[in-house]
C-alpha cells in the first residue's frame, strides 16, 4: 500500500519507517524543510532509539522519502496519515489549527483526483473537534460526495517515546474509528502484520480512548505518588506497598471498578478514603486526587436527583435499596442519600430491594434501617411488579436478573432510568434512559 504521512514529527517520523517495515511505500511531508531534508538523508528527525537504522535502510531502498509537495504526496498515496501537533493553547484548550490546515490542502488535492483515498488521523483529536472542526474542513475543500470518494478514519497512536518502534510492532491494542467499512478495511489492512486486539468502532469513540488513555496514566502516576507521600512521613515502603498493590490483578489491576454506572457507597470505600484523607491532613501532606474521590462520589449521584427533579414526574420507583446487588448492607447507600433527597422534595418513593425485604433482615441491618432510616422502611414493597405499577419513573440501581425485563412491564407513560446497564431493552426508545 502507499502511504502518505503528514508530520514528521515523534509519531509520523516512526510511522513513517515503521510502515516500511512492515512493506509499505511511504512518503512523508513537514512544513519544516530541516525534517525533510533528514528524511531524504536517511537520517531521523528525532532522537528515537533504532529509528534512524530504519530511515536509513527505507531511503537507501526507495521506500521511503520526503517532500514538501502536498499534491505529489496525495497523488501517491491511497492513505494519508495525520501525525501533526494538536499542543495546548494558553488556557488550555486543544489547538486544532495544524490539523485543520492539513485536512483542508489533502481535501484540496482529493478534488483533482478520482482515486478512492482514506484519510486517517493519528494525532490526538477530541472527536466533536474531529466531527465539528476538522472533517469538514476536509469534506468543504474536497467539494465530493465523502462517502464515494474518500473514506476518513480516526486512528490513534499508543507508542511511547524512548520505546517507540518496539511499541508500533507490539501495540496494546489497534483501534481503527470509522466512517464506512470501506475506510476501516482498508486500514486493517495497513495493519497487517501486527499482532494486537483490533478494535473497529465509531469515529468519535477511537478518539476518545485516547484521551481516556493517557488520562488514566496521569492518575496512576498522581496516584502512586500521593500514596509515597502519605507513606514517607509514617516511615513505609511506599514502593513495597505499590508492589503488593499491583500483584492484585483481580481487583486491583484488573477491568474491576473500571465500569461507568453509578455511585460507589458501603461500609468501607467511603470511610477509608475519608480515614486515608484525614490522615494525610495530619501529616501536613496535599493528596488533591484521593481528596476528591468523595466529591466526584457525591456530584455523580447528585446528577441523578438533578435528573429526577427535571423530569418532575412525582412518583419513583427504586429497585435496588442496597450500595449493590447480593447485600443486605444500607450503610452510606448512595441510593440511601438520592431516596431521603427526592422524599425532602415532596417525590412519593416506592422501593423493591431482594435483600432488603423487612421480614428478611437479621442483625445489624435491621437495627440500622429501624434506627436510622424508619421513613425509608415503610417505602419497601414485596415485588418489582408492585413498585413498577406505583411509579411513573423505575429506577434500576442493581443489576439483578428480576430487574432486566422491566420495560416490559411499563405503563404507556413510564419510564426507565436505569444506572448501571442492568435493563435489556426491548421498550419504546422514550421510555428508556441509561444514566451513564
Ligand atoms: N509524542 C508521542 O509520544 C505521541 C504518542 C501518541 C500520540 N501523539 C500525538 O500525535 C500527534 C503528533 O505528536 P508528535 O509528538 O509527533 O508531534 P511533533 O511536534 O513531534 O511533530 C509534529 C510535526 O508536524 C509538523 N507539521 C505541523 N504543521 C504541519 C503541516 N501543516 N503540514 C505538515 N507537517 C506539519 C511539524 O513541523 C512537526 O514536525 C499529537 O497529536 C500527539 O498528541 C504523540
Amino acid at each position: 500500500m502507499k502511504l502518505a504521512v503528514f508530520g514528521l514529527g515523534y509519531v509520523g517520523s516512526v510511522s513513517a519507517a515503521c510502515f516500511c517495515n512492515l512493506g509499505h511505500e511511504v512518503i512523508g511531508i513537514d512544513v519544516n524543510p530541516v525534517k525533510v531534508q533528514m528524511i531524504n538523508d536517511g537520517k531521523s528527525p528525532v532522537i528515537e532509539p533504532g529509528l534512524t537504522d530504519l530511515i536509513s535502510r527505507f531511503v537507501q531502498e526507495g521506500r521511503l522519502r520526503a517532500t514538501s509537495n502536498i499534491e505529489e504526496a496525495v497523488a501517491f498515496a491511497d492513505v494519508s496519515l495525520v501525525c501533526v501537533g494538536t499542543p495546548s493553547l494558553p488556557n488550555g484548550q486543544l489547538n486544532v489549527e495544524h490539523v485543520v490546515a492539513v485536512f483542508g490542502q489533502i481535501g484540496e488535492q482529493l478534488k483533482r483526483t478520482q482515486k478512492y483515498h482514506v484519510v486517517a488521523l493519528r494525532s490526538t483529536m477530541l472527536p466533536d473537534a474531529y466531527l465539528e472542526q476538522v472533517i469538514p474542513e476536509l469534506i468543504k475543500a474536497a467539494d465530493a460526495d465523502q462517502s464515494e470518494k474518500f473514506g476518513i478514519c480516526a486512528f490513534p497512536e499508543f507508542l511511547r517515546e524512548g520505546t517507540a518502534i518496539k511499541d508500533f510492532f507490539d501495540p496494546p491494542k489497534i483501534v481503527i474509528g470509522e466512517i464506512d467499512k470501506k475506510s476501516g478495511d482498508l486500514l486493517e489492512e495497513l495493519n497487517r502484520g501486527i499482532e494486537a486486539p483490533l478494535f473497529r468502532c465509531e469515529l468519535q469513540t477511537a478518539c476518545m480512548v485516547k484521551y481516556v488513555d493517557n488520562a488514566f496514566h496521569a492518575l496512576k502516576v498522581d496516584f502512586a505518588n500521593e500514596i509515597a507521600r502519605i507513606c514517607k512521613p509514617m516511615a513505609i515502603d511506599s514502593y513495597k506497598v505499590m508492589e503488593i498493590f499491583c500483584s492484585d490483578e483481580k481487583l486491583n489491576i484488573s477491568p474491576a471498578y473500571l465500569k461507568p454506572g453509578f455511585a460507589f457507597g458501603g461500609s468501607c470505600l467511603p470511610k477509608d478514603v475519608r480515614a486515608l484523607t484525614h490522615k494525610a491532613k495530619h501529616l501536613d501532606v496535599e493528596v488533591p486526587v484521593l481528596s476528591n474521590l468523595l466529591r466526584s462520589n457525591e456530584i455523580h449521584y447528585q446528577q441523578l436527583i438533578d435528573t429526577l427533579v427535571t423530569l418532575n414526574k412525582k412518583k419513583l420507583g427504586f429497585l435496588g435499596l442496597s450500595f449493590k446487588e447480593d447485600t443486605d448492607d444500607l450503610r452510606e447507600s448512595p441510593i440511601v442519600l438520592v431516596i431521603e433527597s427526592m422524599l425532602g422534595k415532596g417525590f412519593s418513593v416506592s422501593i423493591f430491594d431482594e435483600n432488603v425485604k423487612l421480614a428478611n433482615l437479621i442483625g445489624a441491618n435491621k437495627t440500622y434501617i429501624q434506627n436510622e432510616i424508619p421513613h425509608i422502611s415503610k417505602l419497601i414493597r414485596d415485588s418489582v411488579e408492585t413498585v413498577i405499577s406505583e411509579s411513573d419513573v423505575v429506577i434500576v440501581s442493581q443489576k439483578h436478573p428480576k430487574f432486566s425485563q422491566v420495560t416490559k412491564s411499563l405503563t404507556n407513560e413510564g419510564l426507565v432510568i436505569d444506572l448501571v446497564n442492568a435493563v435489556q431493552n426491548s421498550g419504546p426508545n422514550n421510555q428508556y434512559k441509561r444514566f451513564c
